[in-house]
């Protein structure tokens, strides 16, 4: 019997970790399952995604640019791919097609794990993008305290607050601090690829001295100048690994129905970056 398939759909999809991730998922699985990157330009799109509907496919990711197209092209919507506008994760059940989104649980899931406690905290996301705004949801519905969203292009960040529509949460005016004890950056600046200055921070002015905690959605590099930053001031930085890995933890247990070897599929990860010179 060959084996059965999961896709991902993008366009480009080539310097994607997600198929050396959900492989070394499936292998140690033990499933005969072949996760396949897919280069689909957004023309293609329904027909890559009435592909998906044939025998032994179980599903796909979908990401950059087609994860808004993909809400009008599955059958049902879970609520999480209905709330943040955008699905990363289609799931086949018989002749169906399931639309989720794992961001806001793999962000969840990425502070749980790197022991961040958001109770009673005051939040500056920065970015008010497809990240942002999962990041957004993940954290209201945890007790925060407060969220303040900055965005470079400002009617993005009203849009997302609107939507939030939560007395928690508010435009932040500046990228500053301020008395915020979390930071989150889900914007591209910082980033090697696709970023205009892989050296660059978002943030404006300093860091003040204290003991918070820096959230970065951006791994490559691990490193970037927002968590260089940060640590010199005394706080904790996380690097985006976790929200990278957990988000596809999620998808492996949609399609499967088991519980995902997450130990695997982070030092694939780990590997897959060390390879491009991008270690920890
Ligand atoms: P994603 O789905 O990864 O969040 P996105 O929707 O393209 O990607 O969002 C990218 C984010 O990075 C946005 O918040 C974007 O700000 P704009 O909405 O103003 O475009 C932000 N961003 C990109 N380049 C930036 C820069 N040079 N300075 C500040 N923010 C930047």
């Amino acid at each position: 019997m060959s084996a059965a398939r999961v896709r991902l759909l993008g366009h480009p999809v080539g310097h994607s970790l997600s198929p050396v991730m959900q492989n070394a998922a499936f292998e140690a699985a033990g499933l005969a399952v072949r996760y396949e990157p897919c280069d689909v330009a957004p023309q293609d799109l329904p027909a890559a995604v009435a592909a998906l509907r044939a025998e032994g496919v179980w599903g796909a990711n979908v990401t950059v640019p087609h994860k808004e197209a993909m809400l009008g092209l599955v059958d049902d919507l879970e609520p999480d791919a209905r709330t943040l506008g955008a699905v990363n994760t289609v799931v086949r059940a018989g002749a169906e097609l399931r639309g989720a989104n794992t961001d806001a649980v793999g962000f969840a899931a990425s502070l749980r794990e790197a022991g961040v406690q958001v109770t009673g905290r005051r939040v500056l996301l920065l970015g008010a993008g497809g990240a942002g705004r999962a990041v957004a949801w993940a954290l209201l519905r945890q007790d925060v305290r407060e969220l303040r969203v900055w965005n470079r292009t400002r009617a993005r960040a009203e849009a997302l607050v609107a939507a939030l529509d939560d007395p928690r949460a508010g435009v932040a005016e500046a990228a500053r601090v301020g008395d915020a004890a979390l930071v989150v950056n889900t914007t591209s600046v910082g980033m090697a690829r696709g970023g205009r200055d892989p050296d660059a921070s978002p943030l404006e002015g300093a860091w003040p001295a204290r003991a918070g905690v820096a959230v970065d959605a951006v791994y490559r590099p691990r490193a970037t100048r927002f968590l260089r930053d940060a640590a010199a001031a005394g706080w904790r930085p996380v690097d985006g690994l976790g929200m990278l890995l957990h988000q596809g933890a999620a998808s492996f247990e949609a399609w499967t129905g088991r519980g995902a070897p997450r130990a695997a599929m982070r030092a694939a990860l780990e590997a897959g970056l060390a390879a491009e010179g991008n270690p920890a």
